[in-house]
C-alpha cells in the first residue's frame, strides 16, 4: 500500500523524509522517491525497488533544503517501474505529486490534458493530477485554489500532498477516502498517510477529513473544504510505539486486515463500472469476441485462492451458463485436462508467484488456452505471463493467512462472471446493473459483520478447549466452509474439517461425538432447510453447533449453541458476507491459544516451491 510523508521548515527535509520512507516500509511497496523544493526548480529522484535503490540515488541532493515530500509506491496502475514511481512532475517541473489512492476517471481527463498539449511521462492514474493544477495555475489560480479546483475534477480516492517551486515552503495536503494526517509544530509543518512516519517529530496532528484540503507550512497549518472555507480536522494524540502504529493500533497484522476488508472491496470496485452502468475490466486484455467465443471455464489456484475460486463458480455458472471446472493448481497441471483454444483459464492468487499456480498457468498456455489471472501484485509473473490480468486492490497482505486478498478475489471473480455474462447475453443489462448495485452494498455489510466482533470472540472463549472442529455448508456455504476451517488449521492449529453438509452421513459422522464443534453456513440460501437438517444430524448426536445465520432469522438461531449473526445478503454473494466471522473465529481461537497469528508455524505467505 502507497505510503506518503512530507515536511516543511525542517533544517534539513531529505533525513526526515528518508527516515518516514523507512518507517513506511512495512506496509508493503516496489518504489519509492522524493522531491524537494530548491530554488526554482524541484529535485527529484524515484527508483524501482527497496530503499536502498533510493538512498543510493539521493548522493547529489541539494544541501539544507527544507521542504520535500516523499512516497513508497504500491502499484495499481502501471508497471512498478522509475518512471511510474511518485513523485510525479507537471509539464514544467515546477510540481511535484505524490498520491495514494485511485483516481477513477483519469482517461478521460488525461485524454483532454493530452489534447491540450500535456504529455505525460508515466502510465499511472496520478500523473492526471499534476497536470490538472498545472492547467488551473496556468489560469492564475495559487497552489491550494488549484488543487480545489482540481479535487472537484476528479473521482475516486485519493490522498495527495503536492510541492511548487513558486512557494518553496508550503505543501498542500487533500484526501478523499485514503487516510492523511497533517501536524505542525515547533516551526515545522508535516504530512503523512500513517502515523509511523510522523512518530518522534510531533505528539499531536490531526487527520483530514474527505475532501479537506491542508495548506502545511512551518509552524502552521490552515484546513479549508472544497470551497475554501476554513475547517476544523479531527485531533489525534499520537502516543502509540512504533510497532503498533505500524499494525494501526491492532494487534496483529492480521487482524489490521481483516477489519481493512471494507476498503479492499471498496478499492476492487472502484472504477469498476462505467457511468452508464456496464463494466469496465480495462486491463481484460482478451478482446470481447475472443471472450465471446469461450464454451468452458477453469478457475485454478491453490489454497485460499482456491476456495474464492470454488465460491465464484455458482455465479459464473448460473450468470453465464458456461461450464466451470474449479481446480487445485497442483493437480491441474498434472492431469492432462480438456483443454483448447475455446478454454478460459483464469488463475487466482495473491501473491501472483505461488510455483503451482504460475506453472499451471504455464502449461494452460501452452495447451493453447486464454490465461486471465486475477492477483493482487501489480506486474507478478503471473501477471506479466498471462493474457490478461485483473488486479485485485487489496494492498499488500502481511498475515500469512489470507484474508481480505481472499473477499477482493471473489469480488474480482463475480465481475468478471457480469462480464462475460453481459457479454454472451445470458443476463439482461438491467439484471447485470441489480447485481452491481448489490456488490456495492458488500463493503457496507461488511463493515457491519466486522462490528460483531466482541460477540465472536465470547463464542471463541466458550470453545477454545474443543480440538475436533467440522465446518459445513451446501452450494456457496460449502467453500465458505472450507475456507473456515482451513483459516483455523492455519493459525489455530485446530484439527478442522470442511465439508459439504450433505455429505456428512456418507462417513464424516461417525467422527461426531458429544463436544465436537460444527460450525454450519446458515445463511438463507435455498438449500437452508436441507442445511438444517444436517445440523439437527449432528445436534442429535451431541455436537456443539455454531452457525452462521442471517440477521433476524430467529428459527435457524434456535437450532445453535452459538450464533455468527451476519447482515443478509444476495445468495450468490454471501461468502463474501459469511467468511467473515470465520475469519474471526479463527483468530480469536488461535489467540487464545497464544500463537503467533502473523507467521503461523511451518507456513510462508508465498509458496515457491512445489
Ligand atoms: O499467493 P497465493 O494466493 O497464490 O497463495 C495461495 C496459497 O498458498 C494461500 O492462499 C494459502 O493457502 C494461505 N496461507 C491461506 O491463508
Amino acid at each position: 500500500m502507497c505510503g506518503i510523508i512530507g515536511v516543511t521548515g525542517s533544517g534539513d527535509a531529505l533525513p526526515v523524509l528518508m527516515e518516514g520512507l523507512s518507517r513506511l516500509e512495512y506496509r508493503g511497496y516496489d518504489s519509492a522517491g522524493v522531491a524537494l523544493a530548491a530554488g526554482t526548480q524541484l529535485w527529484t529522484r524515484k527508483r524501482a525497488g527497496k530503499l536502498a535503490e533510493l538512498v543510493a540515488a539521493v548522493g547529489d541532493a541539494p544541501a539544507r533544503t527544507s521542504c520535500g515530500i516523499g512516497h513508497t509506491r504500491w502499484a495499481t496502475h502501471g508497471r512498478p517501474d522509475d518512471r511510474n514511481a511518485h513523485p510525479h512532475a507537471d509539464c514544467s517541473g515546477a510540481l511535484a505529486l505524490v498520491h495514494n489512492g485511485i483516481i477513477e476517471n483519469y482517461l478521460p481527463l488525461s485524454d483532454e490534458l493530452a489534447g491540450a498539449g500535456h504529455h505525460f511521462a508515466s502510465d499511472t492514474d496520478s500523473e492526471v493530477l499534476a497536470h490538472l493544477i498545472e492547467a488551473r495555475m496556468a489560469e492564475g489560480d495559487g497552489l491550494a485554489d488549484a488543487v480545489r479546483h482540481c479535487l472537484k475534477a476528479v473521482k475516486g480516492a485519493f490522498a495527495i500532498a503536492v510541492v511548487h517551486s513558486s512557494e518553496p515552503d508550503l505543501i498542500v495536503a487533500a484526501r478523499r477516502v485514503s487516510p492523511l494526517i497533517v501536524g505542525a509544530a515547533e516551526g515545522v509543518g508535516l504530512v503523512a498517510s500513517d502515523i509511523p512516519a510522523l512518530l518522534g517529530h510531533i505528539s499531536e496532528c490531526f487527520a483530514l477529513e474527505d475532501d479537506q484540503i491542508a495548506e502545511v507550512r512551518p509552524g502552521s497549518m490552515v484546513v479549508t473544504d472544497l470551497d475554501g472555507n476554513e475547517v476544523t480536522p479531527s485531533r489525534l494524540k499520537v502516543d502509540w510505539d512504533l510497532e503498533a502504529a505500524e499494525k494501526g493500533g491492532y494487534e496483529d497484522f492480521m487482524l489490521k486486515e481483516i477489519h481493512e476488508q471494507p476498503k479492499a472491496l471498496t478499492d476492487t470496485l472502484l472504477g469498476r463500472l462505467q457511468p452508464d452502468g456496464t463494466l469496465r475490466l480495462d486491463e481484460v486484455r482478451l478482446d470481447d469476441d475472443e471472450l465471446r467465443d469461450v464454451d468452458k471455464v477453469f478457475v485454478v489456484g491453490c489454497g485460499t485462492s482456491y476456495y474464492a475460486g470454488l465460491a465464484a463458480r455458482y455465479a459464473i455458472e448460473h450468470w453465464t451458463r458456461l461450464p466451470v471446472e474449479i481446480d487445485i493448481a497442483s493437480e491441474f497441471r498434472y492431469r492432462d485436462p480438456v483443454v483448447d483454444s475455446r478454454t478460459l483459464v483464469i488463475g487466482v492468487s495473491q501473491s501472483g508467484e505461488t510455483i503451482d499456480t504460475l506453472q499451471a498457468m504455464r502449461e494452460a498456455k501452452r495447451w493453447g488456452a486464454k490465461v486471465l489471472v486475477i492477483c493482487n501484485v501489480v506486474d507478478s509473473s503471473m501477471a506479466r505471463e498471462a493474457d490478461a490480468v485483473l488486479y485485485t486492490r487489496a494492498g499488500p497482505e502481511i498475515g500469512v493467512a489470507a484474508t481480505k486478498t481472499h473477499v477482493s478475489q471473489l469480488v474480482m471473480l463475480q465481475l468478471l462472471a457480469l462480464h462475460l455474462a453481459r457479454l454472451r447475453g445470458t443476463m439482461y443489462p438491467d439484471e447485470v446493473r441489480t447485481m452491481v448495485r448489490v456488490l456495492h452494498e458488500l463493503p457496507a455489510k461488511v463493515e457491519e459483520a466486522l462490528g460483531r466482533d466482541g460477540h465472536v470472540s465470547e463464542v471463541a472463549l466458550a470453545c477454545h478447549q474443543v480440538r475436533d472442529f467440522f465446518y459445513i455448508g451446501r452450494h456457496v456455504g460449502y467453500p465458505v466452509a472450507l475456507e473456515g476451517a482451513l483459516k483455523l488449521k492455519e493459525i489455530a492449529y485446530i484439527r478442522a474439517e470442511g465439508y459439504p453438509a450433505g455429505e456428512l452421513k456418507h462417513g464424516p459422522i461417525a467422527l461426531i461425538e458429544p463436544g465436537t464443534v460444527v460450525v454450519g453456513i446458515a445463511t438463507g440460501g435455498h438449500l437452508l432447510d436441507k442445511v438444517l437438517s444436517n445440523v439437527s444430524e449432528v445436534r442429535a448426536r451431541g455436537a456443539t453447533v455454531v452457525l452462521v445465520v442471517d440477521d433476524g432469522d430467529e428459527s435457524t438461531a434456535a437450532l445453535a449453541d452459538h450464533v455468527l449473526w451476519v447482515p443478509q445478503t444476495h445468495e450468490l454473494f454471501s461468502p463474501v458476507v459469511d467468511v467473515v466471522p470465520l475469519q474471526l473465529l479463527a483468530y480469536f481461537l488461535a489467540k487464545a491459544r497464544g500463537n503467533d497469528v502473523d507467521k503461523p508455524r511451518n507456513l510462508a505467505k508465498t509458496v515457491t516451491v512445489e
